[in-house]
Formats: C-alpha cells, sequence, structure tokens
C-alpha cells in the first residue's frame, strides 16, 4: 500500500514538474517591493487611488471588476475616497438594472460593470488567481517567502510585452515574457505617460503597472489589513498563553521537583 502511495506521489511530482516546463517561453516575472507585503504590510492609499485612475482611463474598456462593489472605494484601508467622490465617480459606469429592464448611471450600491469585451477576463479577483512563481516543482515556497504572487505576475504582464507580434486564427498575438506560453491576445495597454496622476507622480509605464497592480490586490482582497491585525493579535496571544502555561508548569511541579534534588 505505502509503495504504490509512494509510485503514485512521485509520478505526480514529475508529471507535474514536466507540465511547467512543458509550458515553455513566458512565466519570466521579477519580485517587486509592495507595500503591502510581509505581516505588518498595509495598502498605500495613494496607490490604490493611482491604480484606479488607470484602470478606469485604460483597462475598464475592456475589463470589468464585477465583484466589487463601488461603495468599498470609500472603505478606510483601501482608496479611502469620501461618500461624494465615490457617488460622483460611479456616475462614469452604466449598469444594466433588471426592474428597469434597461441601463441606467451606476450609484454607489451597484457593483463595477463586467468586462465589455467577451474574452477580457473580469480582474476582481485576478491578483488572487495568479500566482508569480510557485518556486521550483511548483511547491509555492517563493510565494510564501518572497510573496511572489499574483500583483507581479500583473505588473510583469503589463511590461512583459517584448514588441513583437504574430496571427493565428484570425488573432492578433503579441509577444509577452510574462504570459504563460509566451503570447497573449490582449495588445499592450499601457505605455509611458498614459494616464496623468493628480500630484504629478512619476506615470512611467512601470510605476503606472505597479499601482494597477495594487490596486488589483484590493479589489481581490480588500480586507487584508484587517485579516493582518486579526493575525498578529491571534499570535500575542498565543505567546501571553504559552507563558502562563509554561509558568503553572513550574508551579504545578515545583513540589515533586524541589523533592528530587533534596
Ligand atoms: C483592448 C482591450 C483590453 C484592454 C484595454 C486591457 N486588456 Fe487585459 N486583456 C484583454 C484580453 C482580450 C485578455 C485575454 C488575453 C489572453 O487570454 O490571451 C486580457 C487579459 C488580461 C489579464 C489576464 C492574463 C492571464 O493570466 O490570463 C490581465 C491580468 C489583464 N488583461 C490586465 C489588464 C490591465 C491591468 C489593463 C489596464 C492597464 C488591461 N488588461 C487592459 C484585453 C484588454
Amino acid at each position: 500500500m505505502f509503495k504504490t502511495l509512494c509510485i503514485a506521489a512521485l509520478s505526480a511530482l514529475t508529471l507535474s514538474a514536466g507540465a511547467a516546463s512543458a509550458a515553455g517561453a513566458g512565466g519570466e516575472i521579477h519580485d517587486v517591493d509592495f507595500s503591502f507585503e510581509g505581516p505588518f504590510g498595509k495598502f498605500d492609499q495613494n496607490q490604490l487611488q493611482r491604480g484606479l485612475k488607470v484602470y478606469t482611463e485604460v483597462c475598464s474598456a475592456c475589463h470589468g471588476l464585477r465583484y466589487v462593489p463601488l461603495r468599498t472605494l470609500a472603505d478606510e484601508g483601501g482608496p479611502h475616497f469620501s461618500a461624494d467622490q465615490v457617488r460622483a465617480y460611479a456616475q462614469n459606469f452604466e449598469v444594466f438594472d433588471p426592474e428597469l429592464d434597461d441601463f441606467r448611471t451606476a450609484k454607489s450600491s451597484d457593483h463595477f460593470p463586467g468586462s465589455s469585451l467577451d474574452n477580457a477576463p473580469d480582474l476582481s479577483l485576478m491578483a488572487k488567481a495568479r500566482a508569480g512563481f510557485h518556486g521550483p516543482a511548483g511547491t509555492g515556497i517563493n510565494q510564501l517567502f518572497k510573496g511572489m504572487g499574483g500583483p507581479e505576475y500583473i505588473t510583469a504582464i503589463l511590461t512583459g510585452y517584448t514588441g513583437k507580434t504574430k496571427e493565428e486564427a484570425g488573432v492578433t498575438l503579441y509577444e509577452n515574457s510574462a504570459f504563460p506560453g509566451g503570447w497573449i491576445a490582449m495588445a499592450p495597454p499601457l505605455e509611458d505617460g498614459m494616464v496623468d496622476f493628480d500630484d504629478e507622480h512619476d506615470n512611467s509605464l512601470h510605476h503606472m503597472s505597479e499601482d494597477t497592480a495594487a490596486f488589483l490586490m484590493w479589489t481581490a482582497e480588500p480586507k487584508m489589513m484587517a485579516r493582518k491585525q486579526a493575525g498578529m493579535a491571534g499570535v500575542i496571544l498565543l505567546v501571553l498563553l504559552s507563558a502562563l502555561l509554561y509558568l503553572t508548569n513550574k508551579r504545578i511541579w515545583a513540589p515533586i521537583k524541589g523533592k528530587s534534588k533534596a
């Protein structure tokens, strides 16, 4: 039984390793130091606001964010806009209202619309759906230790175009050093200086890509900061409990230990 299990596990490992290498080109992803990484990491409110601007002006032409309620743009820990700003922002979008059986201007109580281009995937959860680099044999080690995850992958996709294109079955494909397989159907969406930020923040391709990736991390995990805080409180509580347990243990055994010494 044990032998069969071992053989099954081994063949599964070799198979998955084979599949990873068979993917060929693509998969070139570099680590980025995002502000939200590590146990004390926090979203950078200004960066999220810049990322939202890039999404609104560029990506939303094709991609939707249909799992993200517009009102959460006012949440603390997120882009943290005022309620009025969110109300004004919502008016950028048209949503389908089943009650009216027609489209109407969005309100803060609506979600972002879905993708308007059929083959462009919804981006709400993309930052959690993709990983940067799984580590040797897909073990997930690098994601755990270096925090290389979806945001790195998205940054790498946006900056990974080589400029080469090819036509396949009537579809233009663009060579991309990060996309698995090396060829993506999305034309390079961003270029240097494409979006202007109010505070004249660096709008090079690289910075805008990181800002967009950070924003998409927030849409995928808006409660990340609360989760980290709860985790930290849990660790502190456990340390306290361990100390108490240690002292109690000492006290309970003290009479017996004392005797053996005598
Ligand atoms: C002109 C339409 C268009 C625009 C604008 C656009 N995309 Fe895309 N995007 C696509 C299409 C089509 C795909 C599917 C490509 C494929 O599967 O080969 C895609 C795929 C993606 C993917 C998924 C890659 C994967 O692993 O499956 C990400 C991430 C992405 N786009 C991010 C963005 C971001 C961020 C922006 C804005 C800066 C953006 N896109 C702008 C059309 C667009």
